[in-house]
């Protein structure tokens, strides 16, 4: 007997990123060395605070109301508004299973096409897809670091017929961006917002890698510019190293209050609540926040100091590379190798992402998943392949040994796979240029 199926999954395969995570995986249990830069998960041990919280509530098993228990809606509220001066209050907060499934119900109730810049996160359009909506990939450009830039969405809008100027639409901003690194300029943002508000554009900014922001860089909001049509999501997969606890949170002006009436509806219908010791362990995160912040603080220099290093590599080997601003990853590009690429049968970003991974043993993710032309030879560097625990016990060390000697030592994996790669790429593909 064999089942009948929605037809709108069959246009889609399984998330790309946890398909390129399996197999490299497999290869790892089969025996191969393999450098993983294919799955952006936070090495760090999650902070003790948290993890006694989730112990200690281990008993807490009722339902809990399924905007989210009371006290951390008010925490995480309290948060935001502290760290981000954000003015909601917790009756603006739901809690969700990863911020993942909140942004599937938002865009689920969400009337209108779906708007996505290029390099923006894998699932937000075969989301979008699987609930029947339109979605249109704006483009970005290397000069902007890929940010959109209010030219183009006011070209986009421009270029719309008047009446489909007037409806709704939503745009998914993310910044710190998965997958390039970048972060949203404080100018643009007031631009794009104002489009946003002529154009009627509702906006989802994705926000779960606040705070993993590098330097001197900070992150900013395009709800500092367009509170009433901008919702906030969020979590602690990634600041926090906790993605397999799977909580999100979204953040819903009063503006857009139907919307959060219509989201308790559908969460009293789809989850119900999420776990309950997860929330008591999440109240700790955000409501203790002071408490973790140094920890929290420390673990984003160990980014840092690993993407920073592998874009110096990257520069000197004359591979493009997104400058890196905050959360977990870099875009590179390999367009100046095209033409020995080509020679090599190599002309789409799958075709290198491939190559990479059966030949050299590197998993990466093609740059056409996130969006890229499949003829722009560019992948996702994701900068997590290390022993979070044994970098923090040993991370004083930077101070005394240089970049080059501390990540040989205690990011072996990232270490080699840089080796292997730079190794390639000066023996195949300069050498190509030589002939
Ligand atoms: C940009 C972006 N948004 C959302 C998510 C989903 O996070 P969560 O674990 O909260 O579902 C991820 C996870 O990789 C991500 O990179």
């Amino acid at each position: 007997m064999s089942a009948a199926i929605n037809p709108t999954i069959t246009a889609l395969k399984e998330s790309s990123t946890l398909a390129i995570n399996l197999k490299a995986k497999k290869k790892k249990w089969e025996g191969q060395s393999i450098c993983h830069f294919g799955f952006g998960e936070s090495p760090f041990p999650i902070a003790k605070g948290i993890t006694q919280a989730l112990s200690e509530n281990a008993d807490k098993k009722a339902y809990l109301p399924g905007s989210g228990l009371p006290e951390l809606c008010q925490a995480v509220a309290d948060y935001y508004k502290k760290e981000f001066a954000y003015g909601y209050n917790k009756n603006n907060v739901l809690i969700g299973p990863g911020s993942k499934e909140l942004l599937f119900q938002l865009l689920y109730l969400l009337e209108g096409m779906v708007l996505i810049p290029e390099g923006s996160w894998v699932s937000y359009k075969p989301q979008a897809t699987l609930l029947g909506k339109k979605t249109h990939i704006l483009q970005t450009f290397s000069k902007d670091n890929y940010t959109l830039t209010a030219k183009t969405l006011q070209h986009f809008c421009a270029s719309l017929s008047p009446i489909e100027q007037q409806k709704q639409k939503v745009l998914i901003l993310n910044s710190p961006n998965n997958p390039t690194g970048s972060i949203y300029p404080d100018n643009e943002l007031k631009k794009l917002a104002e489009i946003c508000q002529r154009y009627r554009i509702i906006v989802i900014s994705d926000e779960i890698y606040a705070k993993v922001v590098f330097g001197d860089k900070v992150h900013t909001s395009i709800a500092y510019y367009y509170p009433e049509g901008t919702i906030v999501t969020g979590g602690l997969s990634k600041l926090f190293s906790a993605g397999g606890y799977r909580l999100g949170v979204a953040l819903i002006p009063n503006a857009l209050s139907s919307l959060y009436d219509a989201m308790k509806i559908l969460i009293s219908e789809t989850y119900s609540s999420v776990s309950a010791p997860i929330q008591y362990a999440a109240l700790y995160a955000y409501g203790q926040f002071a408490m973790i912040s140094a920890y929290l603080a420390k673990c984003t220099r160990i980014h840092q100091t690993a993407i920073y290093y592998v874009h110096a590599k990257m520069t000197e080997l004359g591979i493009l590379s997104t400058s890196p601003e905050g959360a977990f990853y870099l875009l590179v590009d390999f367009t100046p190798f095209k033409e020995m690429l080509y020679q090599k049968g190599i002309q789409t970003s799958h075709e290198l992402a491939h190559f990479l991974l059966e030949k050299l043993n590197i998993a990466t993710l093609a740059g056409s998943e996130f969006y890229f032309p499949e003829n722009k030879l560019c992948l996702r560097l994701a900068i997590t392949d290390y022993d979070g625990e044994h970098v923090l016990n040993h991370f004083d060390a930077i101070t005394t040994i240089s970049t080059e000697q501390f990540i040989s030592e205690f990011m072996p994996n990232i270490y080699q796979g840089i080796t292997r790669l730079s190794n390639w790429v000066t023996s195949e593909l300069k050498e190509c240029i030589k002939q």
